[in-house]
């Protein structure tokens, strides 16, 4: 008899990694198949988060058959002041302001916090009785979409970086949850970078940069300023950039115009719009800072003289965007990208607050096909603690909104 082994990980092979310093894979104890999170040891739960922080995107294979109301208590393994409140609100979001009603994003009847994403129509699942998800579509996402030669080609991209957190009225949470039910059987697909090179990846792929590997590419100029500054997010974020268009890489908005006017948004306060450091702390990893920001959703820029104290401010959006881009674009290479490529049962745990992420693949157009849909749930719960200022210093703003 093999003795009985603890929760164990391994970093993913170094042709996957690149220097994207993204990736681990999780091995489950002894006679543990499927995840139980209530039966790991404190020492499993250990490996666990170190897997998480130490590489911010860990993978379960195999987890086929994983109940829905495991998925809550999994993330609360890696945020102890995770609420039970999904990250988009307590129930499906039927508004059509609002980003997840595009997607027809759904919830799994067992667990309001897990939703359904994906692409296609599905009967008789879950007790629901049918239900469609909507993949993003190329032609109408980005400022200049993909030709129909490269969509033909198999090219795709990134739709928008993101954190997933409305930037409103809710915290973003530690970690998101990602759980493979149906792969579309489509061929590999391509992503082309600035610099020509090009990256093979599966169709429909998420994509994940690490905010540690952003900040160690800027300039020591660069790293000071992110050090110093805080972000505020636009009032109902997602719903003022609702019209707006991504640029190729799916970074920033590279044009002016289509925002909502902040008169036409619906009923917002200051109070509940994020402001969070440019700079992060991770809970296991304080030495190493994260750069987070959502370079579609910025608003202003304070930034603190450390050695005057006297605070400067960039309010104009245009201006915002372009400077957070300026700083956010290098990290866009294909060796600093890891796509997580899908198999049937994979648990994802991603550190949200450690990377950015973003859907890719077209797959909107085979949504008919039944061989070709996709089904994915999301556990995404928002937090009751905000994330904590790599630089601390007197009267720096960590509650995670505009103060009064
Ligand atoms: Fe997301």
């Amino acid at each position: 008899m093999p003795e009985p082994t603890g929760l164990k990980f391994e970093t993913l092979p170094d042709e996957i990694r690149q220097s994207s310093a993204i990736g681990a894979q999780i091995q489950l104890p002894t006679g543990m198949p499927i995840l139980e999170p209530e039966n790991l040891t404190e020492t499993d739960k250990k490996t666990l988060q170190q897997a998480l922080f130490e590489n911010q995107v860990i993978v379960i294979r195999k987890q086929k058959g994983i109940d829905a109301t495991v998925l809550p208590k999994l993330a609360k393994i890696f945020d102890k002041s995770a609420s039970d409140i999904h990250s988009a609100g307590e129930k499906a979001v039927s508004d059509p302001k609002n980003i997840l009603s595009a997607y027809k994003a759904g919830r799994h009847p067992k667990a309001p916090q897990v939703g359904i994403i994906g692409s296609g129509k599905f009967q008789d699942y879950e007790g629901l009785k049918e239900i469609e998800v909507v993949h993003l579509d190329h032609t109408l996402f980005h400022e200049s979409p993909l030709t129909k030669e490269e969509l033909d080609d198999g090219y795709t991209r990134p739709y928008r970086w993101h954190m997933d957190t409305p930037f409103y009225e809710r915290l973003p949470g530690e970690v998101t949850i990602l759980h493979s039910i149906r792969i579309p059987n489509v061929p590999d697909q391509k992503i082309k970078f600035p610099d020509g090179k090009e990256k093979q990846i599966g169709a429909g792929a998420t994509a994940f940069f690490s905010g540690a590997r952003a900040f160690a590419l800027l300039s020591p100029d660069e790293q000071e300023f992110a050090l110093n500054t805080t972000v505020t997010y636009a009032p109902q974020a997602y719903e003022y950039i609702r019209q707006c268009k991504a640029s190729e890489d799916g970074l920033t908005i590279p044009t002016m115009g289509r925002e909502v006017a902040v008169e036409e948004l619906s009923e917002w306060s200051w109070d509940k719009v994020a402001e969070h450091p440019m700079v992060w702390r991770n809970p296991l990893n304080p030495e190493r800072p994260f750069l987070q920001v959502h370079g579609c959703c910025v608003y202003k820029l304070s930034t603190r003289n450390p050695t005057t104290g006297e605070i400067t401010i960039m309010n104009d959006v245009e201006q915002v965007r372009n400077k957070i881009y300026s700083m956010q674009r290098k990290i866009y290479a294909a060796e600093n990208i890891y796509a997580h490529r899908w198999e049937e049962g994979d648990l994802v745990i991603f550190h949200n607050r450690g990377v950015m992420h973003s859907i890719t693949g077209q797959l909107a157009k085979y949504k008919e096909e039944e061989d070709k849909k996709r089904m994915l749930w999301q556990c995404t719960m928002t937090s009751t603690s905000a994330p904590k200022p790599f630089r601390e210093y007197e009267g720096v703003n960590d509650t995670g909104y505009v103060k009064a």
